[in-house]
């Protein structure tokens, strides 16, 4: 008798020499480093370096690898216009996704080879950091720009939007952001796109799957929700009231709580607490944080005994907001962040273990029916 698998709980499509996680110990490492020290000792272009080419690059490597990043940071024209174009309220991560789904025009009948799959990373790191650097400008009424690389990917990308420096702490903690972000082995976003990847479509189309997967409150759009929560509660002082009335009274979920891996606090969270402490500076950013340390006292109290847990997202839109983007920016850079981690994820599947993944689902409709014509 055939069994579904709810939410492919439990299902494993892939190996990997990518990311390790333990959801009962709460580690979490990319091919065998701790995910918390590369956040603090590493860069973007050096984690990504890792997790798509094998290696923390040389010198030398890494010094290559930044130079053709930098090199294609100009996006094509046509893209500039889609991301002009884009309705006043169009969705941050939706302009993302079209801008992507659009470069993949060029790359029809991508043949999948490692040399050429190499060759095509650093243009869409490139591509990408360009895309959502200037939907935020476009959000901001800022003209279109292509960005200059300057001294690192995180820094880059922060002068990209803000067009100035915004300290070395804030480029740190967005660069430690980028890292955090990176991969988490298989979610519902990594897998859409290597279920896309499996019939041998191009990586940018495969990168959209991914996108529209990462939208959903469930998922990438967390973080977002985690902030609105601390909005919605808005004083210190109501915290106990709206968990009593909200939470424990089950008309809402804990946002930025549970996890469908992690029986314990997800490892990520310490980089990000501990930005969100130091970045605080605005009486906001204070009065935001203190809901947000009051409110994960009373979920770990009520749900730690099942385990659930604090996840990434309770604090990373703090870190965002302090870092300087609005709201509607904290899902589109957590898809900046999890593109080499995507990239990696598709190339390892179809390079090495290529099948077309192709379900099936266990009918219960009606038996044969008799069609009729309406008259
Ligand atoms: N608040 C309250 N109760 C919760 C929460 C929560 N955040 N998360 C899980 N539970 C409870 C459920 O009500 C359920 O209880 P029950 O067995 O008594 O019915 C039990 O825990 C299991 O919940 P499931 O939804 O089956 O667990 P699942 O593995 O599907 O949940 C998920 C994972 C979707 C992340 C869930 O914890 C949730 O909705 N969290 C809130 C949203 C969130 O923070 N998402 C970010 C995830 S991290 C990321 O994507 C980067």
């Amino acid at each position: 008798m055939e069994e579904i698998s709810p939410g492919l709980e439990n299902v494993y499509i892939k190996y990997t020499d990518l990311t390790f996680i333990d959801g009962n110990k709460g580690i979490m490492r990319y091919r065998g480093y701790d995910v918390n020290e590369l956040a603090e000792k590493s860069s973007f272009e050096e984690a990504s370096y890792l997790l798509l080419f094998g290696n923390i690059p040389s010198k030398e490597e890494l010094k290559d690898f930044k130079n053709k990043i930098s090199e294609n940071l100009a996006l094509p024209p046509y893209i500039h216009e889609i991301i002009k174009n884009a309705p006043e309220n169009a969705d941050a991560l939706g302009i993302m996704q079209t801008a992507l789904s659009a470069l993949s025009e060029t790359y029809i009948n991508y043949q999948w080879k490692r040399d050429n799959d190499l060759k095509l990373i650093p243009k869409i790191l490139g591509n990408t950091l360009s895309i959502v650097s200037n939907i935020y400008r476009i959000k901001n009424k800022l003209p279109i720009k292509d960005p200059v690389f300057d001294k690192n990917y995180a820094t880059t990308f922060l002068k990209a939007c803000f067009d100035k420096d915004v300290g070395e702490e804030r480029s740190m903690a967005m660069d430690s952001a980028l890292i955090l972000y990176m991969d988490h082995e298989i979610p519902a976003s990594t897998t859409s796109a290597i279920v896309t990847a499996s019939t041998l479509s191009d990586m940018y189309s495969s990168l959209t799957s991914a996108i529209a997967a990462l939208r959903g409150p469930l998922h990438g759009g967390a973080a977002e929700s985690a902030y609105k929560q601390f909005e919605e509660i808005g004083y210190p002082d109501n915290v106990e009231t709206w968990f009593n009335k909200n939470i424990l009274q089950g008309k809402k979920r804990l946002v930025g709580f549970g996890h469908r891996v992690y029986r314990t606090y997800d490892p990520r969270l310490k980089t990000f607490k501990k930005y969100a402490d130091e970045l605080a500076e605005t009486e906001n950013q204070k009065k935001m944080l203190e809901i947000a340390k009051k409110l994960e006292g009373l979920g770990v109290k009520n749900f730690g005994s099942k385990g659930i847990y604090t996840n990434t997202d309770f604090y990373s839109g703090l870190v965002f907001n302090e870092i300087g983007f609005p709201l509607y920016m904290f899902t589109t850079l957590f898809g900046l962040s999890r593109i080499s981690g995507i990239l990696a994820h598709i190339m390892e599947y179809v390079e090495t273990q290529e099948r077309l993944i192709r379900p099936r689902a266990i009918y219960k409709g009606p038996g044969e029916k008799k069609y009729m014509q309406v008259d």
